[in-house]
Parts: C-alpha cells; structure tokens; sequence
C-alpha cells in the first residue's frame, strides 16, 4: 500500500489537579490498563501557565480560558502518553463526554465521578493532529 496504514495511535492523556486532589490516578491508571491500552511514558508535575496556555490554545478567548488555565495550573497533574488500536476515540469514550452530567455516560470516568465541566478529572486529546501537537508539547522527547 502507498498510504500510511494508522493502525496504532497515541493519544495524550491528563489527570487534572481535581484528580490528583481527589486520589483517582489509581483509578484512571486502572481504566487505561483494564481498557488494554499501553502507557508509554508518565509524569507528575506541575503545570506553568506557558505551557497550559500552549495545552490549551484553542480555547484562547473563550468566556472559560482564563479559570481553565486557573485551573489546570492550581496543583500536579498526571501526564501520559497512551497508545493502542484507535487510542484516541477509545480514551474519549472511557473518559466521557465534556459535561459529566450531561454528556458523560455512566461508566465512563467522567459520568461515574465528576459534576462539574469545570473540574472533570481528566484530558485526551481530539483527533491524531491534536495527538500529535500535545504529545510534542508534553513529552518533547519522544
Ligand atoms: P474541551 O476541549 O471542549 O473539552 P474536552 O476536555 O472534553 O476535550 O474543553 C476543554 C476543557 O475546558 C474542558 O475539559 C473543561 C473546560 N470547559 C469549561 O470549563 N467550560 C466549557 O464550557 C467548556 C466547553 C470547557
Ligand atoms: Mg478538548
């Protein structure tokens, strides 16, 4: 074949300061490994505002850019890197929709632990571009 078969993706995950906070990175760790996803690399560390506001550039004059960067700059967070079949739609779905009450759907992280858009426990990247882009950001090395 001529084109790149993309079978294996990756996919960068967060466990927000809510997370950290609320002792579920056992947890998510958990979801990501019963899902038979690979963790490629992982990092606790505290979030500089450059960086989140790089994390987070799409969002940049929306109304909730200001108390997101607040936010995911106000303790550790958890940083990996996941890799599997359809990484990607496969974290989105085990971590549920943005909103945990009304778009999350029990079972998923967010539909099981979170109430609030503002404080829903963890990040996966949208698409193999956004991947790629917050992968590079997080984890030059790789
Ligand atoms: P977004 O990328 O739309 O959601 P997701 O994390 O599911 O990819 O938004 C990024 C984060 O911004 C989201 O997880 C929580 C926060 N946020 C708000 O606080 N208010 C909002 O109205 C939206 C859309 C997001
Ligand atoms: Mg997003």
């Amino acid at each position: 074949r001529r084109y790149a078969l993309r079978v294996t993706e990756r996919t960068l995950v967060l466990v927000k300061p809510d997370g950290v906070e609320r002792k579920l990175v056992g947890e998510v760790i958990s979801r990501i490994e019963r899902k038979g996803l690979d963790i490629v690399a992982m990092d606790l560390r505290t979030v500089e505002r450059d960086l989140a506001a790089q994390h987070y550039a799409e969002h940049d004059g929306k109304p909730f850019f200001s108390s997101l960067l607040e936010f995911i700059t106000s303790g550790p967070v958890l940083a990996a890197v996941v890799e599997g079949p359809r990484a990607i739609a496969a974290w989105r779905q085990v971590a549920g929709g943005t909103d945990p009450v009304e778009k999350a759907t029990p079972g998923s992280i967010r539909g099981d632990l979170a109430l609030e858009t503002g404080s829903n426990l963890v990040h996966g990247s949208d698409s193999p571009e956004s991947a790629d882009r917050e992968i590079k950001l997080w984890f030059p090395s790789l």
